[in-house]
């Protein structure tokens, strides 16, 4: 089965201190399906053919990898999202303010880190044990669970999630990001 462009899971349109729906229309409707596209194309008649996408990206590298990720990395970052501003559940709260001394803090880390990934990439929370969690940044296509790692949260800092709205400022998008995190989705990747 190829693969497929999952939907936005919100409205585009609904955000109103963030990204445009013209960036998420090109985001989605054009850079996601392109890593996808790409991604079929390359796995077709491959020992890949037939495997999901994260077992493509768990077992792959060089171009699959890149495209297989980056699909990969972009519907969890899309999932990252909700459009009304949302509070941190408990057992995340406790955890972050273990971890980075407080929600605050934890937040002002994860942009530093955002606003400081070298050229293109991807900043992520992620969790590395019980109760453990950690900031991590990657280039390109890089995703922590191919160092055994499990992702909580991520932001896309590639400029075309937010140059069309923010140009240069990443630092105003990692800031507006931060108010729109689905801290429900969040929460429910912990192991
Ligand atoms: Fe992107």
């Amino acid at each position: 089965m190829p693969y497929t462009l999952p939907p936005l899971p919100f409205d585009p349109a609904a955000f109103k201190d963030f990204v445009s729906a013209n960036t998420f229309a090109f985001h989605h409707g054009k850079h996601l399906q392109a890593y996808i596209d790409s991604a079929n194309k390359l796995v077709q008649g491959s020992h890949y053919e037939g495997k999901s996408l994260i077992d493509v990206v768990m077992t792959s590298s060089g171009p699959l990898f890149n495209q297989a990720a980056q699909a990969w990395n972009h519907e969890f970052y899309f999932n990252c999202l909700t459009p009304e501003p949302q509070e941190i559940p408990d057992k995340l709260q406790a955890l972050l303010k273990a971890n980075f001394d407080s929600v605050e803090g934890f937040k002002e880390k994860f942009a530093a880190a955002a606003v400081s990934n070298f050229g293109s990439g991807w900043t992520w929370l992620m969790q590395t044990g019980p109760n453990k969690l950690k900031l991590f940044s990657t280039s390109n296509a890089g995703n922590p669970m191919v160092d055994g790692f499990t992702p909580l949260l991520t932001i896309d800092v590639w400029e075309h999630a937010y140059y069309l709205d923010y140009q240069n400022r990443r630092a105003d998008y990692v800031r507006d990001f931060l108010k729109h995190v689905n801290w429900q989705f969040v929460t429910d990747n912990l192991k």
